[in-house]
Parts: C-alpha cells; sequence; structure tokens
C-alpha cells in the first residue's frame, strides 16, 4: 500500500532530523516544515521537500498539504528551553500553543486527521509518585510545560468534535546520536552534549545543578532515551493511526533514572577523557527526578527500545560529536 506524505514540523531540528532520516529509510514520503530558528539545514538531506516558515502559517500549511498530498502531521517543532520559557512566558505560548492551533485549524481544514505530538515529561511538574505513569496528575512547573499541556488538551478537543486521532508522546531525556545526525542546540543546556563538549575540550567544565535532591548522591535524576528509539516510536504511533487506533497519551522513556553524576562517570568512561563537574545552586522548576513508567508505549505501540543503556546512549552521541566536534556546518 502506498501512503501518501507525512508533514514534518521542526524537521530539522535534534529529534525532527533523526526522524525524517528513519521515515525516509523505511520509504515513506516527507515533507519538512521548519523556520530554522533553532534548525539546521545541513540537518536535511538536499532531496527532502523542505519549506522554510512558520507552522502557524496556516496559508503554507495548506498549500503544503494539497502540493504534498499530505495526510498526517508530525510535530516537533517548538521552542524547548524551560529557561527561557520563565522569562518569556508570551514566546511560549505564542509559539508552542497559539501557533500550534492554527496548525491544526489549518490540517483540519485540509481535512489531515492524524497527528503524532511531541509532548514532554514536563506536562506532570514535580512527579508524586516514580515511575511516573500516564495518568499521573499534570501541574506542570514551567510556562514550556504548560504551553505542551495546552496543545494536549486542544488535540483531546478536535478529537472529540472533529474527529482528529492523536498520539501525543511525551518524551523525556532525548539523548543519543545515529551516524548522521546528533544534538546541536544553540544554546546548549541539556546535560549530554555538555559533558561531551567538555569531554572534547569545548567548554571546560560541566555545572552540577543542585548537590541535595532526595536521591542517591544528591543530584537529580532523569530518563534517558536514544532518539533513534523515540524516531522508531513515531513511526509505530503513524501506523497506529493507520490502523484505526484511538487517540493516546504514551510515555516514552527506558523507565530507569540516571543521576547526573552518574551520566558524568559514564561519560570519563566512555570518552576516556577528564571532564570537570562544578556544583551550582539547583535551578528553580527542576524536579529531583523525572522517570517514566514506559508500559504503554510497549503494550499500544509494541514499541520495544533498541539501545536502552546509558553507556551506548553516549557511546553513540560521542561518535557523533567526534565526527562533528563544531555541530552542524552554518548554512
Ligand atoms: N530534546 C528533548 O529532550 C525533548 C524532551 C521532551 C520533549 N521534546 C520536544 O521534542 C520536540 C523537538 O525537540 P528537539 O530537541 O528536537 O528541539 P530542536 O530545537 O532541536 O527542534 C525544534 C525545531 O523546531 C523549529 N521551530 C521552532 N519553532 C518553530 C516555528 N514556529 N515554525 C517552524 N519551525 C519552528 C526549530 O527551528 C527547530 O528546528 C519539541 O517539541 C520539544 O518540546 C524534546
Amino acid at each position: 500500500m502506498k501512503f501518501m506524505s507525512i508533514l514534518v514540523t521542526g524537521g530539522a531540528g535534534y529529534i525532527g532530523s533523526v526522524t525524517v532520516e528513519l521515515l525516509r529509510k523505511r520509504g515513506e514520503e516527507v515533507v519538512v516544515l521548519d523556520d530554522l530558528r533553532h534548525g539546521h539545514r545541513a540537518a536535511l538531506v538536499p532531496d527532502v521537500p523542505f519549506y522554510q516558515g512558520t507552522f502557524g502559517d496556516a496559508a503554507l500549511v495548506g498549500r503544503i498539504v494539497a502540493q504534498h498530498g499530505v495526510d498526517a502531521c508530525i510535530h516537533f517543532a517548538a521552542l524547548i528551553e524551560v529557561g527561557e520559557s520563565v522569562v518569556e512566558p508570551a514566546r511560549y505560548f505564542e509559539n508552542n500553543s497559539a501557533q500550534a492551533l492554527a496548525l491544526l485549524e489549518a490540517l483540519r481544514k485540509a481535512g489531515v486527521a492524524r497527528f503524532v505530538f511531541s509532548s514532554t515529561a514536563a506536562v506532570y511538574g514535580q512527579p508524586k509518585q516514580i515511575p511516573i505513569p500516564e495518568d499521573h496528575p499534570q501541574w506542570p512547573t514551567n510556562p514550556y510545560g504548560w504551553s505542551k499541556l495546552f496543545v494536549e488538551r486542544m488535540l483531546e478537543s478536535f478529537d472529540r468534535a472533529y474527529g482528529l486521532r492523536f498520539v501525543a508522546l511525551r518524551y523525556f531525556n532525548a539523548s543519543g546520536a545515529t551516524a548522521e545526525h546528533g544534538e546541536h542546540h544553540e544554546p546548549e543546556t541539556h546535560l549530554i552534549p555538555n559533558v561531551l563538549k567538555a569531554a572534547l575540550g569545548r567548554r571546560s567544565h560541566v555545572s552540577v545543578f543542585g548537590q541535595y535532591y532526595p536521591t542517591p548522591d544528591g543530584t537529580a535524576v532523569r530518563d534517558y532515551i536514544h532518539v533513534a528509539d523515540l524516531g522508531s516510536a513515531h513511526m509505530l504511533a503513524l501506523d497506529y493511526l493507520r490502523d484505526g487506533g484511538a487517540s493516546e497519551c504514551i510515555n516514552l522513556g527506558n523507565g530507569k533514572g540516571y543521576s547526573v553524576l552518574e551520566v558524568i562517570e559514564t561519560a570519563r568512561r566512555v570518552t576516556g577523557r577528564a571532564i570537570e563537574a562544578r556544583k551550582e545552586p539547583p535551578r528553580p522548576g527542576d524536579p529531583s527526578h523525572l522517570v517514566a513508567c514506559a508500559d504503554k508505549a510497549r503494550r499500544v505501540l509494541g514499541w520495544e527500545p533498541a539501545c536502552p543503556q546509558l553507556e551506548d546512549i553516549i557511546r553513540s552521541a560521542w561518535e557523533w560529536r567526534l565526527a562533528h566536534p563544531d555541530g552542524y556546518p552554518v548554512a
């Protein structure tokens, strides 16, 4: 059976570019929409149909759908910096929430009724139980989390009123790389790429925010998931929707937490380099633990992570970093 095109917003970003790589490897038609404010043209092979523009531009989305026969959308595009969202909430609500509404309206008018959404563990806020199940209360601790939670609520309402079917994938900490695509954010606030930059001598040290959390070594614990495992979950979510599956919100994590100090120690082992860690005060709004209950992804999507070990995740990121010490070239 021949499928039509998939619109991938944010396909020039970290997780989007890996998913585009995997989608094309399995023979899917893909069209990417990204305004490149944080993405990289070099993260897309030249023959991927690409539109530089904002995903809230309803006229542009309508044209792309008509021209490429789009029948599903994977929506990665968003602003992703928790700290920035605290200082500039209006930008986050405009970009991540208001523009998402415009995108959903444009897709509805064009008859696109399958939608995979990049949600986040940040929709839960401070966890009341670990691991976190999907029915955990949702009360984000920052505007970024709220901007994503609002979209989940829009999706539920669009499903009820208009028959949109969606899968909202709540990622925990995306990490690692494929041979072709890796993580290059400016500025970089994620732990693993910063640890590897320090290993490479591109930063003097790595900051450890908070030493007195109620965790075994006092530093924050996170659930790291390989970016290609995230990508494969998106393809399974698409298959699920194509097979008529009902709308769902699903966690994507490995169900195992590692502390900041464990990540740094593992990176020292993998790279064989010295990495200086400096103690800093905790960041406001950072929960002590974020670990997924990942059973639903297995049960509903049949998802099985291929690279669940932290050491392998860090090794893949390190190999990409060694091949691209400065990240993607500027276009
Ligand atoms: N990286 C993580 O650990 C993580 C965890 C949970 C959820 N997420 C979610 O996954 C998605 C992708 O994250 P990422 O790490 O790949 O981020 P990224 O910044 O690398 O990619 C996001 C892409 O969206 C594009 N973009 C942003 N606003 C846009 C707009 N208005 N119009 C068009 N393009 C726009 C950027 O240029 C960028 O290429 C985001 O929605 C993020 O909230 C990421």
